[in-house]
């Protein structure tokens, strides 16, 4: 087979920019590991950045997330048994986020791919990246006992962290950095009622919690939860009970409890991967890099990404133009390191950390306090928060 970009790994990355370039008449071939079912049923981020929100409607998958998504114009934090409002729309000049769930966004853009008849191959094995340093790189995977080899002019790595694309290139190109923080976030999915319209990030002497929301209907809820424990050890009673402990009190007494739909850990790590790209490969989104996802950046990063990349492309084999191409991967580091340091910051400010001594809590909690008393420290929140400029 032939192509012009071949594309590893059908998340969010993957598609949108393969949708992206299709509708500029570039082609693509799209190899996924899993099945679509395997693809859709992982319950990931939930907040999109306006900037994310034009990127799928130029990409023509913009109409159930306008219909069926809720725009959100603020956020609360809370701490010492008290609800602080952060107003996005005044604070970063009439901004505001869309609360839209990854599960469905990936779907629209499946179902766009296949509307327009796109080159999305599922279940591939043994994906191999071959000839990068030269002017014809191909791709091999395996279907079965046949080996199919596919040559392109471009291949893009958007195959996630656990993914292949990265390992591809030499290790004395690659600079690695990393940080591995001391517990991760226990997710539910449930069939009830929100407990609030507005996401609420909760600080806590136990530790962190977040009450977040797919609809009016789907509440998805997080507790910070020690790097040992595992969904066992979290039957549903358990964490409802662990929940509400760390809401203040008029939020717990509204919250209503259910089955949980959907239960996982997700440990936290904040990695970049630097270069971002290697002769005729660039990575995109989490297979570069990845935050803790305190301030709901993973996915809206893996976006900005895919924007450098698209426009890059499209320069190339429209008018004959690399610098955009040749600057992709210091473009797209730029923004990636101001989204690690807000990730890092809201990490930081929000989490309980078992290590920190009485010094560090305190800087803590002054950060809390400053924050709420200072125009610009909000200002600087709710500017990263929906997003900084691509
Ligand atoms: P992915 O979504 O990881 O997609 C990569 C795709 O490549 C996958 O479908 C994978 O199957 C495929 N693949 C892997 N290896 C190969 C291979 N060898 N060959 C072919 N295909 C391959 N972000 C937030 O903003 N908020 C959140 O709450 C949040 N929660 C998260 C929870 C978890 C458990 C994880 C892992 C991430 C979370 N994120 C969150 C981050 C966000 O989901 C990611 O930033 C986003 O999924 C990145 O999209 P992507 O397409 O770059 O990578
Ligand atoms: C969600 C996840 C986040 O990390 C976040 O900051 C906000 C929302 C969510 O899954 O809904």
């Amino acid at each position: 087979m032939k192509t012009q970009i071949c594309i590893i790994g059908g998340g969010p990355s993957g598609l949108l920019l393969s949708q992206l370039l299709h509708l500029k008449g570039i082609d693509t071939i799209l190899l996924e590991r899993h099945s679509r079912e395997y693809v859709l049923s992982r319950i990931r981020a939930g907040v999109l950045e306006h900037g994310f929100a034009a990127l799928m409607r130029e990409a023509q998958c913009g109409d159930r997330m306008d219909r069926e998504g809720e725009i959100h114009e603020g956020f609360f934090i809370a701490h010492d048994g008290r609800l602080d409002r952060i107003d996005l729309h005044k604070y970063s000049g009439g901004n505001s986020v869309i609360v839209y769930g990854q599960t469905e966004l990936t779907r629209d853009l499946y179902e766009a791919r296949e509307r327009m008849k796109g080159n999305v191959i599922h279940n591939v094995e043994d994906v191999h990246l071959n000839d990068l340093a030269s002017d014809a790189p191909y791709v091999t995977y395996r279907d079965g006992d046949a080996i199919i080899r596919i040559d392109c002019d471009y291949i893009v790595g958007a195959d996630g962290f656990h993914g292949v694309s990265r390992k591809a290139i030499p290790k004395d190109v690659l600079r690695e950095y990393e940080r591995i923080y001391p517990f991760g976030w226990l997710g539910v999915l449930s069939r009830t009622k929100p407990v609030s319209p507005e996401l609420i990030y909760s600080k806590h002497e136990r530790g962190f919690a977040l009450c977040s929301l797919r609809s009016q209907i789907l509440s998805r809820y997080y507790i910070q939860v020690p790097l040992e424990d595992s969904v066992e050890d979290w039957p549903d009673h358990a964490f409802w009970a662990e929940l509400q402990r760390r809401l203040p009190d008029e939020v717990a007494g509204r919250l209503e409890t259910g089955p949980a739909i959907e239960k996982s850990i997700a440990p936290l790590r904040s990695f970049v991967a630097e270069p971002m790209c290697y002769k005729r490969l660039f990575l995109a989104g989490d297979a570069a890099h990845i935050v803790p996802p305190t301030g709901a950046r993973g996915l809206n990063s893996a976006a900005s990404d895919i924007y450098y990349l698209y426009h890059g492309l499209v320069d190339h084999y429209r008018n004959g133009d690399d610098a955009r191409l040749d600057g992709y991967s210091d473009r797209a580091l730029a923004r990636v390191w101001k989204a690690q340091r807000f990730s890092w910051w809201m990490t930081t400010l929000l989490h309980r950390f078992p290590a920190n001594s009485p010094y560090e809590n305190k800087l803590q909690e002054t950060d809390l306090q400053y924050l709420f008393s200072s125009e610009l420290a909000k200002g600087s929140l709710a500017e990263n928060y929906v997003g900084l400029p691509f």
